[in-house]
């Protein structure tokens, strides 16, 4: 046996000092000391052996073993080096290469209104809010001032999840949540999805997206509200944008008005965009109804508010001439790469 351990040492020793490359080690390290290896082998024909032999055999396998083991270190040091070295040679990288061209995308129309209009709210002081889309009907409807036989409340315009949640219908919920905690002065906007029981055509989504408004403070009256809306109509849509109001009704405001934008296409003529009217309908706005001011623990005594909404699809459809509503949703790249 002992002629057999040295013979395995002397051909492993051998090969490993001859060997030329780390697949090559690696091979050699699993022939003479892996599980299946050389050495294993001779170890488990120790049984046969008489006592007074065994230490001696196994000691001098277990010393074959450690010096296998230091020179397979000392060749992977050595062969990683010039490995290494070889590859420093032969590679080169041609810095001067152009790299590979990045696909940039671009923000969704939706987005880049949302971010326009933030911008000049914030400019005017105002601050960003925000409210769950899964809504308590309490807040997207009772607090303001919608009371539970309100045609709104319909199943067939309102997304219910239980008979007191709801997917909200407007960002005006938001409103209530902000006055609920926030004592006035009241300064805020609120962008967000908003969802109805309608079925998609040219006009029309389940999901959209509406832009709120609120402020609320002593002394504020409609002439803050006119003031506000034609500021942000003539930074939005032209200096020249002119704004007039049409009386209307929501439950949360008194007295109440739809507001209309003079056509940022025409001027006022009338053309397609605006379809010869001259005027393109902006949005829904009124002085906060002393209910809801109540109804969040604010004393309509003391304080007073204007409030207003505007739907998001409209003015990227208006601003960016596009006619058909579902091509926001759609999200063809192809599409959207114009914007
Ligand atoms: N929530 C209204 C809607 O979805 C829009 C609106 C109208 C919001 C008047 C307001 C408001 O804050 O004062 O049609």
């Amino acid at each position: 046996m002992k002629e057999e351990i040295l013979k395995i040492k002397e051909n492993s020793l051998a090969s490993i000092k001859s060997c030329k490359n780390l697949k090559e080690l690696n091979e050699l390290k699993v022939k003479y000391l892996g599980k299946k290896g050389e050495l294993t082998i001779v170890l488990r024909g120790m049984g046969k052996l008489n006592p007074e032999e065994r230490p001696i055999m196994g000691s001098l396998v277990n010393q074959v073993r450690d010096e296998l083991n230091d020179l397979v270190k000392e060749k992977e040091k050595e062969l990683k080096k010039e490995e290494l070295q070889k590859r420093l040679e032969t590679e080169n990288i041609d810095v001067t290469e152009p790299s590979k061209k990045i696909n940039l995308g671009s923000y969704h129309p939706i987005t880049q209104i949302i971010d326009e209009v933030t911008e000049i709210f914030l400019g005017m002081g105002y601050e960003i809010a925000d409210g769950p889309e899964v809504e308590k009907a309490i807040y997207n409807f009772d607090q303001l001032n919608t009371p539970p036989d309100h045609p709104a409340r319909d199943v067939q315009d309102t997304f219910y999840i239980t008979e007191d949640i709801v997917l909200r219908s407007q960002t005006s919920p938001v409103q209530a949540r902000v006055m609920e905690k926030q004592k006035p002065p009241i300064k805020i906007i609120c962008p967000g999805a908003v969802y109805r029981s309608d079925s998609v055509d040219a006009t029309h989504s389940p999901v959209f997206h509406q832009i709120e408004g609120l402020v609320v403070d002593k002394n504020i009256s409609m002439t803050d509200l006119k003031g506000t809306l034609e500021m942000f109509a003539k930074k939005c849509l032209g200096e020249n944008t002119k704004i007039r109001f049409r009386p209307h009704h929501f439950p949360f405001t008194e007295p109440s008005a739809e507001a209309d934008v003079s056509c940022f296409v025409c001027g006022g003529k009338g053309c397609r965009v605006c379809k010869q009217e001259g005027w393109i309908e902006l949005l829904g706005c009124g002085m906060v109804h002393p209910n809801v001011l109540k109804n969040c623990g604010i004393d309509p005594e003391e304080y007073t508010g204007f409030a207003f909404g505007f739907g998001v699809e409209r003015i990227a459809m208006a601003k960016f001439g596009i006619e058909d509503m579902r091509l926001l949703f759609e999200n063809d790249v192809r599409f959207l790469k114009q914007f």
